[in-house]
C-alpha cells in the first residue's frame, strides 16, 4: 500500500530537491534507504508538473500525488474547468475517477458526484485529496465502475467517463479500443442518466465516433496553445461541433454543424493578400469548408487546408498571415524561416534538406500545392 504520510525527513528531503530531475533524485535516493523512494519520486514529479497542468494546486502544499500514469492521464486544469461548465444538476458520476481532477472540477455544478476507481493506490490518494480541497459533496467508492453503473439504483443528471486506452501509441484509435469500453456500456449508461459526457484521445477519428455512437451528439474538440488535448462527446447533443483553442487566457471557438459543412460548396482562389491557418481544433473536425464560408474566406485547393482573402478578417481562428510573396520553390540559402507543410507531398524534413531552408526567425514560409497541383512556397509574416 502506497505511503501516504508526509514525514518530516521526507518533507526535507522533497524541499531540498524540489529542482532537480527526477533521475538525479533517484540516484539522490539510492544513498537514503530510510527514505520511500516511490513516494518521493511521484511527489515531485506531481509539484514540478502541477506548475503547468493543475496551478490551481500551489494553494494546497500538503496534496498528495500518485504514479506518473496518474498524472499523465489527468485532464488538465484548462480542460477540466472548461468541461465542467457544460453541464449541472443535482446528481452526477465519474466511472473513471483516476487523480480525481474532473471529479473535482465537475462537483462544483452538482449537489453531489459519484467517483468511481478501481485501482486502490489511486482511490487512497484521490479520497484524502478531496478532503484537502474541501470537496465534501464527493462520494468515492473503491469498485468497477462497469458493475457499479450495471447494479445501481441510482438516477444520475451526468455519467461523465474518461476511459483509459487498451492500446497505447496508436495513431489513430477507436472508440472500442477505451477500457471501460464505451460503446457497450452507453445503452446501460443512458438508462440510469440524462446526459452522458465522454472524454476521448485527441487521436481518435472523429468521424468513426460519429458513426459508432449513432445518437443526437455534439462533439466539443478542446486544444491548447494549438495543441490538441481532449475530444469531448456529449449526448444527448443536436449535432453541432464546437471547436475551441485555449490562448490568450481564453477560448477561441468556432462551432459549425456537420449536415451544414456538407451541404456548402466551396470557393477557390490563388493566394491573394492574406493567407490563414485554421487551428487544430478546426482541422481535426474537418469543418474545412464551414470556416471559409463563416468568415468569406476562400480555400487555395481541395486537400490544401489553407485559406486567403484579399480583405483582412479580423478574429480569424487560428493563424493569419500577410502575404510577401508567392514562388514557385527554390533553395533558401540566407533567410530563416518557420515552415510550415500544408499538402506539399513530401515530409518536412525533405523540404528542408532539398531546399536548403534553416528554421527559426519571425518569418513564416508554407510549402503547399495549388489546385494544379503545383508546389508553391508561400512567404509571410505573421499578424496574428
Ligand atoms: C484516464 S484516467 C481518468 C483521469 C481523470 N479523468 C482525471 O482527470 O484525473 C482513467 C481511470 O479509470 C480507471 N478505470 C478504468 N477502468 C475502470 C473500471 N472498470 N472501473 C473503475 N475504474 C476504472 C483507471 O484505473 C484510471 O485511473
Amino acid at each position: 500500500m502506497h505511503s501516504l504520510e508526509n514525514n518530516e525527513k521526507v518533507l526535507e528531503f522533497i524541499k531540498t530537491h524540489l529542482n532537480d530531475t527526477l533521475p538525479n533524485v533517484a540516484l539522490a535516493l539510492s544513498k537514503r534507504k530510510d527514505l520511500p523512494k516511490d513516494h518521493i519520486l511521484n511527489q515531485i514529479n506531481g509539484i514540478q508538473k502541477s506548475k503547468s497542468k493543475f496551478p490551481f494546486l500551489k494553494d494546497y502544499p500538503d496534496y498528495l500525488f500518485g504514479s506518473k500514469k496518474n498524472i499523465s492521464q489527468a485532464s488538465s486544469e484548462i480542460c477540466a474547468n472548461f468541461k465542467s461548465t457544460l453541464f449541472n444538476g443535482t446528481k452526477a458520476v465519474d466511472l473513471s475517477g483516476g487523480m480525481g481532477i474532473d471529479t473535482y472540477f465537475i462537483s462544483k455544478f452538482f449537489d453531489t458526484i459519484d467517483y468511481l476507481e478501481r485501482d486502490e493506490a489511486t482511490f487512497e490518494i484521490s479520497k484524502k485529496n478531496f478532503e484537502l480541497l474541501g470537496a465534501n459533496n464527493i462520494n468515492c467508492f473503491l469498485e468497477n465502475s462497469v458493475d457499479f453503473i450495471k447494479n445501481t439504483s441510482n438516477q444520475y443528471d451526468l455519467v461523465y467517463i474518461d476511459p483509459d486506452r487498451k492500446v497505447d501509441n496508436q495513431k489513430v484509435f477507436k472508440i472500442e479500443d477505451s477500457e471501460p469500453n464505451v460503446l457497450e456500456l452507453l445503452p446501460t449508461i443512458l438508462s440510469k442518466s440524462k446526459y452522458c459526457l465522454i472524454k476521448l484521445s485527441p487521436l481518435i477519428d472523429i468521424q468513426s465516433v460519429i458513426r459508432s455512437i449513432d445518437l443526437p451528439i455534439d462533439i466539443n474538440i478542446l486544444s491548447v496553445y494549438n495543441d490538441c488535448k481532449e475530444v469531448l462527446v456529449s449526448i444527448q447533443g443536436d449535432g453541432w461541433i464546437h471547436c475551441r483553442n485555449w490562448n490568450n487566457s481564453n477560448w477561441q471557438t468556432f462551432s459549425f454543424r456537420l449536415k451544414d459543412e456538407k451541404a456548402i460548396t466551396m470557393t477557390f482562389a490563388d493566394p491573394q493578400v492574406y493567407l490563414y491557418e485554421p487551428n487544430v481544433s478546426i482541422l481535426k473536425a474537418g469543418g474545412f469548408k464551414s470556416i471559409a464560408k463563416q468568415y468569406g474566406i476562400n480555400k487555395i485547393a481541395g486537400n490544401t487546408h489553407l485559406y486567403t482573402s484579399t480583405n483582412r478578417i479580423e478574429n480569424f481562428p487560428g493563424r493569419t498571415i500577410k502575404i510577401e510573396a508567392i514562388e514557385a520553390p527554390l533553395k533558401q540559402k540566407k533567410q530563416q524561416w518557420n515552415l510550415v507543410n500544408r499538402n506539399f507531398g513530401k515530409d518536412i524534413g525533405w523540404i528542408k534538406k532539398n531546399y536548403q531552408i534553416k528554421d527559426g526567425g519571425n518569418k513564416f514560409l508554407y510549402a503547399c500545392r495549388n489546385r494544379e497541383e503545383k508546389p508553391l512556397f508561400i512567404f509571410g509574416s505573421i499578424i496574428s
